[in-house]
């Protein structure tokens, strides 16, 4: 005897052709945006133990893996380096022939319209592995190792017009420096790229998460930690600080980073500035515990990567950095050509 129910949310579920019809979030691989892990030398392809499927790269490498990218239909990669020699300040970073510089120019012979990110920040070049200039005793009044902001932010100017001019087409600034995007714009602006965008690391947490990507970018602080900059993990209301200042400094796309533990940092974004592009960052620690699961047998790898990624769209991102970038290209071509 069927009960009085008149609204009966199952209804829409019946079948899949009216799920299918009905879904609110689609994933595209033009969502994506592939992180690279460029090292000097040649026919280097080292796999990253702790990231397994994800490789660093020498020079060489790099058209085949633009043309592999481009044809799945993921429209764009951010590069991250690692030079030759570290030292205090990080020269390789802004030298012309430095490795990132290297790389824009073998992808963009390759596959001119990939469009390349790149990652403007101190970390991977200093022999410190901090993200800009420690006090070494110039200001008594700060601890030694204080992270210097504005003698950082001349470096990250530097750092942004040298990828420019090698054929950048964004830069991402990562380093929670103050700042930083308005001092990148007044360098990228004098020297005649007033036309390259910036993607602000907005909203970047000092999370554990990222300790897989250090070994990969081999960028991890020698001593210390990166909480006087990154934000506090418990902090939301910051958060809508941070993302106005950007916007405000000229910020053409917000990012929030890591992705999946900031859902709702994902959302207040989107709600609070709804006229920027927002990219959130699957980190290295989110693609580690799914790949560890996954070859444990603990996790359907396919459903829990889509998942995830289908969770960071849905919170209002419009693009997404992450690791599974190719996989799950393949994963949703697959799917497409079965349906
Ligand atoms: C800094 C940078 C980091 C990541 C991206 N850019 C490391 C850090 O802030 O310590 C982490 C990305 C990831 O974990 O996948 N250059």
């Amino acid at each position: 005897m069927p009960i009085d129910l008149p609204i009966r949310p199952r209804r829409l579920r019946s079948t899949p052709a009216l799920r299918a019809m009905l879904r609110e979030t689609e994933l595209s691989p033009s969502d994506f945006i592939y992180p690279l892990f460029v090292v000097h030398g040649a026919g280097v392809r080292t796999e990253v133990a702790s990231m397994p499927g994800v490789f660093q790269l020498s020079i060489d490498q790099l058209a085949a893996e633009a043309r592999s990218i481009t044809a799945l239909g993921i429209p764009s990669v951010i590069l991250f380096g690692v030079p030759a020699q570290k030292d205090p300040v990080g020269l390789e970073n802004f030298d012309e022939d430095g490795i990132v510089q290297q790389a824009i120019r073998a992808i963009k012979a390759a596959v001119p319209e990939l469009v390349v990110i790149t990652d403007v920040c101190l970390c991977e070049y200093t022999d410190h592995g901090h993200c800009g200039i420690l006090n070494v005793g110039d200001y008594p009044n700060l601890p030694a190792g204080y992270l210097l902001n504005d003698e950082t932010l001349e470096v990250l100017a530097k750092v942004a017009v040298s990828h420019a001019a090698a054929g950048a087409d964004i830069v991402a600034p990562s380093g929670m420096i103050d700042g930083a995007v308005a001092a990148i714009r007044a360098g990228l602006d004098s020297a005649g790229y007033s036309v390259i965008p910036i993607l602000s690391y907005a909203i970047k947490y000092a999370s554990a998460f990222y300790g897989p990507f250090r070994d990969a970018a081999q960028g991890a602080p020698k001593f210390g930690d990166r909480r006087t900059h990154q934000m506090d993990i418990a902090n939301a209301r910051e958060a809508q600080r941070e993302a106005q200042l950007d916007a405000d400094e000229g910020a053409d796309m917000l990012m929030v980073k890591p992705a999946l533990p900031y859902l709702d940092i994902i959302r207040q974004t989107r709600e609070q500035i709804p006229h920027l592009p927002l990219v959130g960052y699957q980190v290295s620690g989110e693609y580690a515990m799914l790949k560890a699961a996954a070859r444990n047998g603990w996790l359907d790898e396919q459903k829990a990567a889509l998942e995830t990624l289908t969770s960071i769209k849905r919170a209002g991102a419009d693009l997404i950095i992450t690791y599974y970038a190719k996989e799950a290209a393949g994963w949703l071509i697959a799917g497409k050509l079965s349906a």
